[in-house]
């Protein structure tokens, strides 16, 4: 397979000449800048914010190179994971002529984003076990295939996507093969981070919004090529990440023994609500999950997700998506989160 990257771009992208902001263009040190139109007197917080953020978050990508072992130049950081998925449609589809392969069930962003875009979206079902179906994807493909989307572990089914697979498609697929790992930190699999050197044609997703414990600050990370970074960078708007979420990203990646304690801990729990719920008779099937959630079939759906509602407990229905039919989406909380929510199933399963 080769993989060319200039030929994958579209035309406008491949011929864009970036926005140049006042902090991209002055590097060294000064103490006066008047080059910005900032305010120059403050801001009205006990903080100053009057100066516009590092346009490409080098101390931020720096720790993060230290905590991912990969490089920054092949790091790009997003307004949450979801700015990098928009940013792999503009930068590779062209709207109305270029097609993307997702596998549902799965993450819903990759068809809005293509929504959004104009993009063609074709999906191949995972199979029945929710994995690959790589006959299925290659009978799908054509030469305007740009992306392949696939999420290990998988949202909402919780599973980790067969590593083989995956690199199959990397190995024969001259587009983009997209593997988001937003999951990643719950699951035994090794992160396909590492598999970065070896695949030209790799983008891997992860974000701190789910065992970082940071999803309001909306920061995603892209790893791929240093060619393919290049590019993200010149799309993306030129102060995405802003300078509060910079401040504070920077100090809670000192705090990554609280973050591992928790992670263990929503694993035991999550092992813990598995046993719980395989004990009711009225659970079908729990899928066995890699994640920080649980996919659970089971009697009644609707009726128990609007018996936890009335009771202030909200989890996810995912009972009408393909292959979810008469699934609930729980995520693992808090140990005495996980008991309520126990003892208002068995309530309501027990008045029925
Ligand atoms: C698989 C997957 N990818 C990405 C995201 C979005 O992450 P972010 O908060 O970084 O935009 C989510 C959020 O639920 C997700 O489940």
């Amino acid at each position: 397979m080769s993989f060319d990257l200039n030929a994958l771009l579209r035309d406008n992208i491949r011929n864009l000449v970036p926005y140049s902001s006042a902090r991209d263009e002055f590097k060294g040190e000064a103490s006066v800048f008047l080059d910005a139109n900032e305010n120059a007197f403050g801001s009205p917080l006990p903080h100053d914010y009057n100066r516009y953020p590092d346009p490409l978050q080098h101390q931020v990508k720096h720790k993060l190179s230290k905590i991912k072992g990969v490089p920054s130049e092949n790091m790009f950081l997003g307004n949450g994971s979801d700015e990098a998925i928009d940013i792999l449609y503009r930068a590779f589809c062209t709207p109305k002529l270029d097609n993307v392969i997702i596998v549902p069930p799965t993450y819903g962003m990759y068809e809005v984003s293509a929504n959004i875009n104009d993009v063609q979206v074709r999906k191949v079902n995972l199979t029945p076990d929710f994995q690959l179906d790589l006959d299925g994807i290659a009978d799908a493909l054509d030469m305007h295939t740009k992306i392949i989307f696939i999420c290990s572990p998988n949202n909402p089914t919780g599973n980790s996507i067969n590593p083989l697979d995956i690199e199959t498609l990397l190995l024969n697929f001259k587009g983009i093969v997209v593997v988001d790992e937003a999951y990643i930190n719950y699951s035994k699999q090794k992160s396909f981070t590492y598999s970065l050197p070896e695949f030209p044609n790799l983008v891997v997703l992860q974000t701190l919004s789910k065992a970082w414990g940071l999803a309001a600050l909306r920061l995603g990370l892209a790893f791929a090529s240093k060619e393919i970074i290049a590019v993200f960078n010149k799309i993306k708007p030129p102060y995405n990440i802003n300078q509060a979420t910079q401040d504070l990203v920077l100090e809670a990646l000192d705090n990554y023994s609280i973050v591992n304690e928790w992670i263990k801990e929503t694993i035991q729990e999550r092992e813990a609500l598995v046993t719980q719920l395989a004990n009711l008779s009225q659970v079908e099937h729990i899928t066995p999950s890699d994640a920080n959630f649980v996919l659970v079939k089971l009697e009644d759906p609707r009726g128990l997700y609007d018996a936890l509602v009335n009771q202030g407990i909200i989890v996810r229905d995912r009972s009408k998506v393909a292959l979810c039919e008469g699934c609930l989406r729980i995520t693992v909380g808090t140990k005495n989160e996980n008991e309520k929510l126990l003892a208002e199933i068995q309530s309501f399963y027990k008045s029925k």
